[in-house]
């Protein structure tokens, strides 16, 4: 059952592309023949993806309005695409498919970036089922509850190196090349680990590089200056007055 758990809602590779429609695959599941269990998790597919994508789309534009060479960086990458698209008559707004920004590994950089200084669910709680030794010796007894902060395992000198604090999209590519860096889950926590792994880690990703590039290749954006920027205290990391940002149509 775990297995299937992992590649369920997946793209990309012959397994993922089985399983690309995510209701099927748990309807034919033996293992979710329970008609509750199965509303249980349908409930938390639509609930899951929701606030989780608005909550790192906004840290992300927010630290683009702060970083422009990173925003340059994501343009160049994309202008092959947008460039085309605007030679073959696309008109004034170029919009991305998802297919087109599969090759965009420093896009997929910034948005890991923001998700490990900013980890929607930024707090992990589990209750032990029985009595345990964790990895680092320590007992933990059935009944128990654990709490990881995935919030600080980001921000950690010890995990990420000394320049933890700095938004780095680099940090995700191979030294000097333009290939990506995989870094395990138990490291990079934001979407989970194991069995508990998020399904729609695939899904979001590529939904969130195509908002992100369409956005990005067609506006400038601006923060609107006066604003205070800080996270809210909530199950997801909000951002407190939200953000207020001004888009300008890029003249290309
Ligand atoms: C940036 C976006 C997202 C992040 C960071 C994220 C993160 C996570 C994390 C950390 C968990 C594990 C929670 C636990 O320990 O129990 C989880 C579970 C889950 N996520 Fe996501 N998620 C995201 C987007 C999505 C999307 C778009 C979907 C749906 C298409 C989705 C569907 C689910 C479901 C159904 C579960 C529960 C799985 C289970 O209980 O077996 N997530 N997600």
């Amino acid at each position: 059952m775990i297995t299937k758990k992992i590649n369920r809602g997946c793209i990309g590779n012959e397994e993922e592309q089985e399983s690309a429609d995510i209701l099927s695959s748990y309807i034919n599941d033996p293992d979710y023949a329970d008609v509750e269990l199965l509303h249980a998790m349908l409930l938390a597919f639509m609930l899951a993806g929701k606030d989780t994508i608005d909550v790192t789309l906004l840290w992300t534009f927010y630290k683009l309005t702060q970083n422009p060479k990173i925003v340059s960086i994501i343009r160049g990458e994309l202008s092959p695409i947008a460039l085309h698209k605007i030679d073959t008559g696309m008109g004034a707004m170029v919009i991305f498919d998802p297919e087109e920004t599969k090759s965009m590994v420093y896009l997929r950089a910034v948005l890991y970036e923001t998700l490990r200084l900013y980890p929607p669910a930024p707090f992990e709680r589990k209750t032990m089922a029985a009595d345990n030794i964790m990895p680092s010796g320590h007992e933990v007894h059935a009944g128990e509850t654990i709490l990881i902060s995935l919030h600080s395992m980001g921000r950690m000198e010890d995990i990420w190196g000394k320049d933890c604090r700095d938004y780095n999209p680099h940090r995700w590519l191979l030294e000097g090349s333009n290939k990506p860096r995989y870094e395990p889950s138990h490291k990079f926590l934001s979407f989970n680990s194991g069995p508990w792994i998020c399904p729609g880690k695939e899904i979001v990703v590529i939904q969130m590089r195509t908002i992100v590039a369409t956005v990005v290749w067609n506006f400038d954006l601006e923060l609107v200056k006066g604003q205070s920027i800080e996270p809210k205290l909530s199950c997801t990391l909000q951002m407190k007055n939200g953000l207020i940002v001004k888009l300008k149509k890029r003249e290309i």
